[in-house]
């Protein structure tokens, strides 16, 4: 094991997760589109921030969950409508 050379200041994690069984998920209220929407917002103002996709962060109910380390940001019923005060938080 060896430390990682990254560049990234920060994380964004995006869960997509899709439960069996059509249990209530954050896929299915638009987080895999959230995702790449706020990743190229991201990337629109050229942060040095990692948008990433993730599995399951405990909040399926009140999804869509996002999570911005290391600020220890923990979002439910993140929408499309939140992409700029996401970057807001990012910012500041
Ligand atoms: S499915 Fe997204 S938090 Fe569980």
């Amino acid at each position: 094991m060896r430390e990682a050379d990254l560049k990234y200041k920060k994380l964004v994690l995006v869960c997509t997760n899709d439960r069996e069984n059509g249990k209530e998920c954050c896929s299915q209220k638009g987080s895999v589109d959230l995702h790449q929407k706020l990743k190229q917002a991201v990337k629109a103002v050229d942060l040095q921030v990692r948008v990433s996709r993730t599995g399951c962060l405990g909040n399926c109910l009140s999804g869509a969950s996002v999570v911005i380390m290391p600020d220890d940001i923990w979002l439910g019923e993140v929408t499309e409508d939140d992409i700029d005060e996401i970057i807001q938080l990012i910012t500041s």
